[in-house]
């Protein structure tokens, strides 16, 4: 009766405060992060390793993995703190240099495109999600259904910076047409796990994903942007309050 819509809250028996049986709340964003995330088991592959992003809709992916464990042999992260959390689970990491193939790699993204073209990166992640969604046949995206937009950019475009090239390579963005603005914590500088920094660029309208990706990686100092549109996903579960819906690219 309910099924797809918003979930009720404390049903009560049918002619005893109907009031109550009626109400509905919307779910939350975790628990949309957390539907994709268990819908996002269906496309692993058993027997095979699998890459594994980083954020909090890869950490319900991964505590969700946790149980079905043996259904795979290992998996490649993305970051250390993935890396972490999969071993905290008894899930083999497996170092990128020793796996040739890899059938999917499953993540998040701060937005995404109904072609598939992602920004990501908010987690500091970019370069090495970038690199192991490389490897992968199938990008698999997980995110809540706020993330969908129509054209990317809203999100601040992260782009990890070489840190002595920090400021030309802001300076470049300006010319492009951004705001770049270095990511700090604590007032220090944002360190990713490759020792980069972090610039933030707002003031972005990004028409043309892949072009654009293709011209910010070309600036001498620039690590990886994180539009991920050259190799966008393939398949994107997004948690909606009718359900999960699949997307395929
Ligand atoms: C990390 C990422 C994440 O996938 C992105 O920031 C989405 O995070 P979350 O799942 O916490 O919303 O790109 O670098």
């Amino acid at each position: 009766m309910f099924s797809g819509g918003p979930i009720p809250l404390a049903p009560q028996a049918f002619g005893y405060n109907r009031q109550h049986f009626f109400m509905t709340r919307p779910m939350t964003q975790d628990e949309l992060k957390q539907a994709v995330a268990r819908a996002a088991l269906d496309y692993v592959i058993d027997g095979e390793i699998i890459g594994v992003g980083t954020g909090s809709t890869a950490n319900f992916f991964i505590d969700a993995l946790g149980p079905v464990k043996h259904r795979i042999k290992g998996a490649v992260a993305s970051s250390d703190a993935t890396a972490a959390r999969l071993r905290s689970h008894g899930i083999e990491v497996f170092d990128l240099n020793a796996v040739e193939r890899m059938a999917v790699y499953i993540d998040g993204a701060d937005e995404i495109t109904a072609s598939g073209a992602m920004i990501k990166g908010g987690g500091a992640a970019l370069t090495r999600e970038k690199i192991v969604a490389s490897v992968a046949q199938k990008f698999v995206c997980i995110a809540d259904g706020s993330k969908l937009v129509t054209m990317l950019g809203a999100f601040p475009l992260p782009v990890e910076v070489i840190p002595m090239a920090r400021a030309v390579v802001a300076r470049k963005l300006t010319q492009l047409g951004g705001q770049p603005r270095l990511r700090t914590k604590d007032g220090q500088p944002v360190l990713t796990d490759n020792g980069c920094e972090i610039l933030d660029v707002t003031g972005l309208k990004i028409h043309d994903p892949k072009a654009l990706e293709v011209q910010f990686n070309a600036i001498v100092g620039v690590v990886t942007v994180g539009l991920f549109a050259q190799r966008g996903a393939d398949i994107a579960l997004l948690g909606t309050v009718d359900g999960v819906q699949t997307l395929k690219f």
